[in-house]
């Protein structure tokens, strides 16, 4: 270790890194292998990349953290490790990752009756053995054996070169793998040598793969973890930023990018006991951004008007060209985007809900850290993008948290009190988004908060029971709906609902409900000519409906035209990859899909002021 440099140990897992003096403990976080969530991008306003201290000095509190954390915390120890620099060795304790817990649950029931023809093919031949009569090449010999079967065309050196060998020791019986006439691999036939295949949905917030044997169709294992990107920022902007303004900062998202594909994908195939060199193919959806981070591509023109991506087609790229660890004949495939803000996991959820098969109009709701819409009259596609932001993942609420042990999940008003549930039934940590919605309903439900979003003075609560009258606490800005008080609080701090978040989740909602009042307007359609409702994303199977309509986020539809399809978006991704139909569908979606700029629409800025109201049922 250099004379400039020192340690930083993280408690409790014992992760270290030796970084040099004057780092930030978010970078030595980093180096030690343990990213921190950090939804500001480092800015010191979201407070949620909070560690303790427990030896050794970093550098004085700064403004931010005091306008951040209480006294208590700041006496305690507790920094920012967006603020704090590490000036000695020192010890810190920092919240382990938390589980993916419950993140986009594939709904394999949208694959039905999906006929299974992947681009990449696979086949098991015998060949009738050389002679002096027959002295056809080896390759001349399977080619002719796969004729009407799969035509092979030309070969990869690779294939050449196993080839005489399996032929022999397999008595001229062989399991090929091809591509568009390209044979990539030849081996012993059986069924352990499936070629294998992954659909990747590239979340902002998590990153799920999906395992399919590409000779069944079938789905056969899954992995997840959440984006490390986290780090430079929970939105696409701040990452943006970081891609322009950081030093390597676009490489550093691409490897990251990269690194946790790699990973998800490693979780699937060891779940199913094989390696990566079984897998021929994956197919990549995630939004605009995400989708040119992971390829590399500049994003920086996605981010300021007129929004333009680099390529909006689908892309086929040899792993090596984006770190992927897959058969070194294997391809990565990027379904197409729509537009700046409208990408190729909304392609992937109108795919997935065969949306333009529908013969009355419905209307999708990819709901994640950024919102998506899609509207299918019967005969157009229109879809646009909302300005959601990370709200409804708890990023910008004061006491959100990811779907993990401890976050409350639902919340009710049974009898004169609210009710929370919490993931694993563990004591309440925070919030998660379904936790949110129906908190945010409670609120409304119990009178708390008034139709602009203001929660009210005590003298509005003489008519409630004090069980739960008393809920609501504090003044002012403090004004608060306390969910589970400090006893009962599994950090010793309670847990409630702010006068900050429901602002956050009014600007949300509102976002969602004007794109869609937007979009019925243009496509001049009334919500009773809407057939169905279809929420997708990480939530789309968690939010009660009920709260998301009480909330006003959806139109005021009944609760059972309302269907959550959970991740349509890995679904979509997953038909692209078994059914070169699908893919091909995926093309013509992009090309077809009719984007409204919303914001640039004379109507949005009314639309917006009254969809961000918390009207009456
Ligand atoms: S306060 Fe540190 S990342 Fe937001």
């Amino acid at each position: 270790m250099k004379i400039s440099e020192v340690r930083v140990t993280f408690a409790p897992g014992g992760a270290t890194a030796v970084v040099p003096a004057g780092e930030l403990l978010l970078g030595a976080a980093v180096s030690a292998g343990l990213p921190l969530s950090a939804p500001c991008g480092g800015r010191g306003r979201c407070g949620k990349c909070k560690v303790q201290i427990l030896k050794g000095q970093c550098s004085p509190v700064t403004e931010q953290e005091r306008a951040v954390l209480s006294p208590e915390e700041l006496a305690s120890g507790t920094r920012l490790a967006c603020q704090a620099l590490v000036e000695t060795d020192v010890e810190v304790w920092a919240q382990p990752e938390q589980e993916v817990v419950g993140k986009k649950p594939l709904e394999d029931h949208l694959l039905e009756g999906l006929q299974a023809d992947p681009v990449v093919k696979h086949a098991v031949v015998s060949l009738s053995k050389p002679s002096l009569q027959d002295q056809r090449s080896d390759f001349q010999r399977l080619c002719d054996g796969l004729q009407g079967v799969l035509p092979c065309r030309e070969a990869s050196p690779r294939a050449l070169w196993a080839l005489p060998r399996v032929l022999r020791d397999n008595d001229f019986r062989v399991a090929v793998t091809a591509r568009e006439g390209r044979l990539l691999e030849v081996t012993a036939p059986g069924a352990a040598q499936h070629p294998l295949g992954a659909a990747v949905d590239i979340g902002t917030t998590t990153v799920v793969a999906y395992l399919v044997d590409l000779v069944t169709g079938e789905h056969i294992g899954s992995g997840a973890a959440h984006n490390p990107q986290g780090q430079h920022g929970a939105d696409v902007i701040s990452r943006t930023e970081y891609a322009k303004t950081a030093p390597d900062g676009l490489g550093r998202l691409q490897r990251e990018a990269a690194g946790v594909v790699n990973q998800v994908l490693g979780q699937a195939l060891s779940s199913y006991g094989a390696g990566p060199e079984r897998l021929y193919e994956i197919t990549v959806v995630g939004n605009t951004c995400m989708h040119h981070m992971f390829l590399g591509l500049d994003p920086r023109y996605i981010a300021e008007a007129p929004y333009i991506p680099v390529n909006a087609a689908c892309m086929t790229v040899a792993p090596g060209d984006v770190g992927i660890r897959m058969h070194a004949e294997g391809r990565v495939v990027t379904l197409p985007v729509i537009a700046g803000y409208v990408g190729a996991d909304t392609v992937g959820v109108i795919l997935a809900t065969r949306l333009v098969e529908r013969k009355r109009p419905v209307l999708a709701i990819d709901i994640g850290t950024n919102g998506e819409v899609v509207l299918w009259t019967g005969e157009r596609l229109l879809c646009a993008s909302c300005a959601a932001g990370p709200a409804f993942e708890g990023a910008q609420i004061e006491q959100g948290m990811r779907a993990a042990p401890g976050a409350i999940s639902a919340v009710d008003l049974p009898d004169g009190d609210l009710h929370i549930t919490t993931i694993a039934n563990q004591p309440p940590v925070g919030i998660c988004g379904s936790g949110l919605f129906d908190a945010m309903a409670v609120a409304l439900e119990a009178g708390f908060v008034d139709m602009m979003g203001r929660m009210v003075g005590d003298d509005a609560l003489d008519s409630l029971p004090p069980s739960l009258a008393r809920r609501l606490t504090g003044e002012g800005p403090q004004r608060r709906m306390v969910l589970a008080s400090a006893d009962e609080a599994h950090t010793g701090r309670p847990v409630y609902l702010s006068q900050r978040d429901v602002r956050e989740i009014q600007l949300a909602k509102g976002a969602v409900r004007a794109a869609v009042e937007l979009l019925l307007r243009e496509a001049e359609l009334e919500l009773d000519d809407v057939e169905e409702v279809l929420l997708a994303g990480a939530f789309g199977n968690h939010i009660r409906p009920e709260s998301a309509l009480r909330i006003g986020m959806l139109p005021p539809v009944e609760a059972d035209r309302v269907r959550g399809v959970g991740n349509a978006a890995g679904a979509g991704a997953m038909m692209a990859l078994i059914s070169a139909e699908q893919r091909q569908l995926a093309c013509s979606i992009a090309q077809t899909a009719q984007h409204l700029e919303l914001a640039q629409r004379p109507e949005f800025q009314q639309t917006f002021m009254e969809t961000m109201l918390f009207m009456e049922p």
